[in-house]
C-alpha cells in the first residue's frame, strides 16, 4: 500500500470532556488520511476548531480564534501553501449558517454527530475548488463509521457511551446542540475498552451529557466493564439526580474498581429556582441522594455544578443554594454565573439578573466551595491513597497522578511507576494538589 502525503493536523478543543473524547476521534478519522496532529495552528494544512457553545464566552472564544487563523491562513497562502479550516463541535450545530456568514475563513463545518464525514467534506471541497460546506445533523450513525483503530496517549481515557439530552433544562443548550438521548450498546463499549485495555490504559472515563440516563443502567455497564483486565479504574460522568438509581448507589459499595468520586450538578438549591430551570428535582431530594450516596460508600468525593443569578432569583434563593452546598460538603465544584442562551426558554424569562449580582453571588459561592475544597484535602494529611501516576512532572524525578477521589499527586518517584497504581503516603495538601511520598518497598 502506499503511504498518502504526510498533512499537518491542528485540532484545539472547548468545552467538555465529550469533546475532548471527538476530537481524539477525530484524529483518528483523518489518520488514515495522512494527517498527523501538531501543536501549533501556523503551517498546519487543517485546521480543526472543536467548540463549546454552553456559555457566550465559550462561543466567543471561537470567533476570536477565527481571527487568529484567518492571519495564519492568509500567511499560509502567501508562502504558496494552503490551509483548510473546519469548525466542529456545539457551536457548529448551534449557529452553522450565521458562522459561515460572520466567518469567510471557515471552509467546512461539522456538527457533533457528523463529524465521521470529514474525510469525504474534505475532499469535496478540495474537488469543488473551495466550495464552502456544511454537514447535516445526521444522528446515531457516527459511531458505526468511527474507526475501531484509536490512538491511545497515556493511561486514562475517555469513553462516550451516552450522547445528548432529553432533560431540557431551561438554561442549557445542550439539548439543541447534543440532539436527543442515544446510548451506545453495551457491546460497543466493552469492545472500544478492551483494545484501550490492551494499549495500556488502566483508567477510563465512562462520558455522557447524562451518562447516568445510559440505556440498560450504568451499574450493569461498569460491571461488565469491572472484569477487563488491566482496566483498574473507572470513573463516570456527568450524572443526573433525577437517573442516580439504586443499582449505581449499591456499584459503589461493591465494585472495587469504581472510582469514590461523583459529579453530580445540583445547579440550585432553592426550590423555586429548581422549578424555573425544569431540573425535575428538589433541593430535599438531592440532599437525600447525597445521603444514601454517602451510607453506600462514606469516603465518596462529592462534585458539582451551580448557575447563580437565573433570572428571578433573589438573595433567598441564593441563600438557599449557599444553604445546600454547605450541607452537601463538596470535595469539589463547579460553579457558573448564568448566561443568557438564544433560543432557550430562560433567556425569555422576566428577572434577568444584573451583571453585578450574578458576579457577586458567584464569588460568595466560589469562597464556600474554595473552603470546603481545602478542607476535604486537609483531611489527607498523613494518609496512604493509591495513586495512579499518569506522567513525568515539570521538576525532574517528579511524578504526577490521581487519587481515587481524583485529587492532583505529586511526587518524587522513579519513572517506571508511571502506568501503576502506587500506594503513596500524603505528605502535603493544597487546595488543588496533593505531594506525596512514594514508599518504595510497597511499589
Ligand atoms: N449534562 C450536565 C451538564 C452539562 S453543561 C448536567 O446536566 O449536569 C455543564 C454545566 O454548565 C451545567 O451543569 C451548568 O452548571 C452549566 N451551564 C449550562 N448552561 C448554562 C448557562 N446558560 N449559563 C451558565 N451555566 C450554564
Ligand atoms: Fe443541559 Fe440539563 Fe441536559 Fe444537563 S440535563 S445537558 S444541564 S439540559
Ligand atoms: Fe459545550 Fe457542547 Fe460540551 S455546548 S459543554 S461542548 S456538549
Amino acid at each position: 500500500m502506499t503511504q498518502p502525503p504526510q498533512k499537518r493536523l491542528y485540532i484545539k478543543t472547548y468545552g467538555c470532556q465529550m469533546n475532548v473524547y471527538d476530537s481524539e476521534r477525530m484524529a483518528d478519522v483523518l489518520r488514515p488520511l495522512g494527517y498527523s496532529l501538531t501543536t501549533e495552528p501556523a503551517g498546519a494544512d487543517l485546521v480543526v476548531l472543536n467548540t463549546c457553545h454552553i456559555r457566550e464566552r465559550a462561543a466567543e472564544k471561537v470567533y476570536s480564534e477565527l481571527g487568529r487563523i484567518r492571519e495564519l491562513k492568509q500567511a499560509r497562502a502567501e508562502a504558496g501553501g494552503s490551509m483548510t479550516v473546519a469548525v466542529a463541535g456545539c457551536v457548529a450545530q448551534a449557529e452553522g449558517e450565521e458562522m459561515m456568514r460572520r466567518a469567510p475563513v471557515v471552509d467546512l463545518m461539522v456538527g457533533p454527530q457528523s463529524y465521521h464525514r470529514l474525510p469525504e467534506l474534505i475532499a469535496r471541497a478540495a474537488r469543488a475548488g473551495g466550495e464552502r460546506l456544511a454537514a447535516d445533523f445526521e444522528p446515531q450513525d457516527k459511531f458505526d463509521s468511527l474507526p475501531e483503530e484509536r490512538a491511545v496517549d497515556g493511561y486514562s481515557a475517555f469513553l462516550t457511551v451516552q450522547e445528548g439530552c432529553d432533560k431540557f433544562c431551561t438554561f442549557c443548550v445542550v439539548p439543541y446542540t447534543r440532539g436527543a438521548e442515544y446510548s451506545r450498546p453495551a457491546e460497543a463499549i466493552e469492545a472500544e475498552a478492551r483494545r484501550l485495555a490492551a494499549k495500556g490504559v488502566r483508567e477510563v472515563t465512562l462520558l455522557g451529557q447524562n451518562v447516568n440516563a445510559y440505556g440498560g443502567g450504568l451499574a450493569p455497564l461498569i460491571r461488565r466493564l469491572a472484569c477487563i483486565e488491566g482496566l483498574a479504574r473507572i470513573r463516570y460522568t456527568t450524572s443526573h439526580p433525577r437517573d442516580l438509581d439504586d443499582a449505581l448507589i449499591a456499584a459503589h459499595a461493591e465494585v472495587e474498581a469504581l472510582m469514590p468520586y461523583l459529579h453530580l450538578p445540583v445547579q440550585s438549591g432553592s426550590d423555586r429556582i429548581l422549578k424555573a430551570m425544569n431540573r425535575g428535582h428538589t433541593a430535599q431530594h438531592y440532599l437525600r441522594l447525597v445521603e444514601r450516596v454517602r451510607a453506600s460508600r462514606p469516603d465518596i468525593a462529592l462534585s458539582g455544578d451551580f448557575i447563580v443569578g437565573f433570572p428571578g432569583e433573589t438573595e433567598a434563593d441564593f441563600e438557599a443554594t449557599l444553604a445546600l452546598a454547605r450541607e452537601a460538603r463538596y470535595a469539589t465544584a463547579f460553579s457558573f454565573a448564568y448566561s443568557r442562551r438564544p433560543g432557550t426558554p430562560a433567556s425569555a424569562m422576566p428577572g434577568q439578573v444584573d451583571p453585578e449580582v450574578r458576579t457577586d453571588r458567584l464569588h460568595r459561592l466560589q469562597a464556600v466551595l474554595e473552603e470546603q475544597q481545602c478542607a476535604f484535602n486537609a483531611g489527607f494529611a498523613g494518609r496512604t491513597v493509591k495513586v495512579l501516576f499518569e506522567r513525568p512532572g515539570r521538576h525532574p524525578g517528579q511524578i504526577l497522578g490521581r487519587s481515587p477521589y481524583l485529587q492532583a499527586v505529586h511526587a518524587e518517584g522513579p519513572q517506571q511507576m508511571i502506568g501503576q497504581v502506587v500506594p503513596v503516603k500524603i505528605t502535603g495538601v493544597a487546595r488543588m494538589s496533593l505531594a506525596a511520598s512514594v514508599e518504595l518497598e510497597a511499589a
